[in-house]
């Protein structure tokens, strides 16, 4: 029995020293201990020795299992310090390789102008708001003065979702939508996309973007009107800008103008950027229109304002020198980039 346990222990530790693996080491356990193993099998023939030598073989038994699994440890922890050792130097990193380029996002120049407006009149105290893209021909049209079948109404060409709702055409229904809360004093800027059925040329789009501008208070004069623009012009154009007004027509301000700023390119001497006339047509402005203030329950004995209009891509285009306005949309990294 002696010489038994002693060639099991001295088979199982040859073979324990030879493994390399996990698997093969697990294989020599169950071989050797596990239900059916070698080991077993001697405990299983206790049967046949003498009782009074059981306890000396039962402790050879176990002699001989401690030192099977002693080493089964050892060997084991030894393979896994190994693996890991292996692991380790086969996941170097090489610092010295070139490294994997991620294109990052960018914002668009739109979206750059439209901030840097937003940071001007923030300063004079404007709230940002914004509409609906989609609109009530009420908003859009009717309480601006436009009625069913005004001029204006043609020139806004858009597409229509039912007789009364629509993509909206501009920026100003935001204006009878604020000035209907009731809430004064009103100092808002509304930012948005607007539709027409326009075809797309150098500066036409059929959705482009507007930012609309609305005072109403107590005493707002013209005065106020032109003293906003001026300081808008110098903030966002350059210091040395000026304002020109030209009489315009809108259908919901009285009396409307049109503005033009010196050209920041030359400063007004004439060039290509202004087509050689020193101005720049930026935006359409006036007073709101009494009947409008009447419509959307203001009263124009106690109230007035001013109300502007400026096209987003068009000072975009103008303050980053952009010739084509289809390059706003055409998302090509090359274009966005540079800004
Ligand atoms: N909504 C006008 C348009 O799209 C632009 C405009 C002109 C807005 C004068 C205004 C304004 O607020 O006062 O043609």
């Amino acid at each position: 029995m002696k010489e038994k346990l002693q060639a099991i222990q001295a088979d199982a530790i040859a073979k324990i020293e030879a493994a390399n693996d996990l698997d093969a080491l697990n294989e020599i356990k169950v071989n050797v201990l596990g239900k059916k193993g070698e080991l077993t099998q001697v405990l299983k023939s206790m049967k046949d020795v003498a009782p009074e030598d059981r306890p000396k073989v039962g402790q050879m038994v176990n002699d001989t299992r401690s030192a099977i699994e002693e080493k089964l440890e050892a060997v084991k922890k030894d393979i896994t310090k190994k693996q890991r050792e292996e692991k380790m130097k086969n996941e170097v990193i090489d610092v010295t390789l070139p490294g994997t380029m991620h294109m990052k996002g960018h914002r668009h120049p739109n979206q750059i102008a439209l901030e840097e407006l937003e940071r001007v009149f923030i300063g004079m105290g404007y709230e940002i708001v914004e509409g609906p893209e989609v609109e009530y021909d009420r908003y859009n049209f009717e309480l601006l003065n436009i009625p069913a079948n005004h001029p204006a109404k043609d020139e806004q060409d858009t597409f229509y979702i039912t007789k009364d709702i629509l993509l909206r055409t501009q920026t100003s229904p935001v204006q009878a939508r604020i000035m209907e809360t009731g809430r004064m004093p009103i100092r808002i800027l509304a930012p948005g996309r607007v539709f027409r059925s326009d075809e797309v040329d150098a500066t036409h789009s059929p959705s482009f973007h507007q930012v609309e501008g609305l005072v109403v208070d107590k005493n707002i004069t013209f005065a106020d009107l032109k003293g906003t623009l001026e300081q808008f012009a110098r903030e966002f154009f350059g210091p040395e800008t000026k304002i020109k007004l030209r009489p315009h027509h809108f259908p919901f301000t009285e009396p409307s103008a049109e503005v033009d700023v010196s050209c920041f390119k030359c400063g007004g001497k004439g060039c290509r950027m202004c087509k050689g006339s020193g101005w720049i047509e930026i935006l359409g402005c006036g007073m709101v229109h009494p009947k409008v203030l009447k419509d959307c329950g203001i009263d124009p004995e106690e109230y007035s304002g001013f109300t502007f209009g400026i096209g987003l891509e068009r000072v975009a285009l103008l303050k980053y020198e952009i010739d084509d306005m289809r390059l706003l949309y055409e998302n090509d990294m090359r274009f966005l980039k540079q800004f």
